[in-house]
């Protein structure tokens, strides 16, 4: 069966989908998207997915597509139709494609582009890797400064990703001004006598949906939270650390440029927040 995907209004083959050389999402990475997990059939967290997609069309003062109120009749018909039970759907908007490619924004006889695509990710949950934790190593941030708009410009966090596969490491914290930022497609956290420390929301990072949730389940586990930011250095002497996204929920980080963790396996304070939000997610799941 081949993947039936989302264009402008239409649901077709994958083959048969169609976005013009001329798109701004092509030429100008003009484009800003989202991916929303799939659990058993349910998105997870879609509206904070939803609201942050408003929030990243009117940073850029990029005109919302038509089908904005029909979101989560899309994604939840892409789910069925391509019977997805665990995996992603990947959402985006781009501000169009006008007859020719201009630096300046187009005017309104331009309409945005609309494209959904889901990703079966059968045992999604249930990752292996969560058991063993992951390895990261740091680099430069040299993305643009408004990270907190969630753009498909993502070559640097995909060069990120690569340094680190080269180095034997599964991914990579960026690191600005001596303090983390995040990861490469990530938040990033410690935890040191037993208080979770993330860096404070601003236009450095991006609001990850997941970490609000994850911090909102912390605190009402009586978890002690600090927004903050921090070094290499002191990850490297944490207890633990871990990182959130809506693909891996909660993953432990095990080592951080060549130097173990405690005793380089998951500790328990991740081990029991992917517990937590694994389970409100999937009762809360729509
Ligand atoms: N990435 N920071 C960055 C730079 C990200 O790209 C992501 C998400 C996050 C976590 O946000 P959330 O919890 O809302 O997924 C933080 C997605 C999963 C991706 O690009 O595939």
């Amino acid at each position: 069966m081949s993947r039936i995907v989302y264009v402008n209004g239409e649901y077709v083959p994958e083959e048969e989908a169609r976005v013009s050389v001329f798109d701004r999402g092509f030429l100008f990475a003009d484009g800003v998207y989202e991916v929303t997990s799939v659990l058993g059939g349910k998105l997870i967290d879609f509206e904070g997915h939803r609201r942050r997609l408003q929030r990243s069309l009117d940073e850029l003062d990029m005109p919302a597509p038509e089908a904005m109120a029909d979101l989560l009749e899309i994604h939840r018909e892409l789910v069925a139709r391509n019977e997805i039970v665990d995996g992603l759907v990947y959402l985006q908007v781009t501000r169009g494609a006008p007859a020719d490619r201009d630096f300046t924004f187009p005017g309104e006889d331009t309409k945005p582009t609309l494209v959904l695509f889901t990703q079966s990710k059968p045992g999604l949950a249930e990752s292996p890797v969560a058991k063993v934790g992951i390895k990261v190593i740091s680099v430069e941030d040299m993305r643009w400064g408004r990270r907190d708009i969630k753009t498909v410009q993502l070559l640097y966090p995909s060069m990120g990703k690569m340094m680190a596969k080269k180095a034997g490491a599964d991914d990579a914290w960026m690191v600005e001004d001596g303090v983390v930022t995040e990861g490469t497609s990530n938040n990033a956290y410690i935890v040191k006598g037993g208080k979770i420390i993330t860096r404070h929301l601003g236009n450095e990072i991006l609001h990850g949906i997941t970490r609000a949730a994850v911090l909102r389940f912390a605190r009402e586990a009586q978890m002690e939270v600090e927004e903050r930011s921090f070094s290499i250095e002191e990850a490297q002497a944490a207890e633990e650390a871990f990182i959130t996204s809506a693909s891996t929920f909660v993953m432990p980080v095990v080592e951080v440029d060549g130097v173990a963790l405690g005793d380089g396996t998951p500790g328990p304070i991740a081990a029991r927040l992917r517990e937590i939000y694994l389970d409100e997610s999937r009762k809360a799941a729509i």
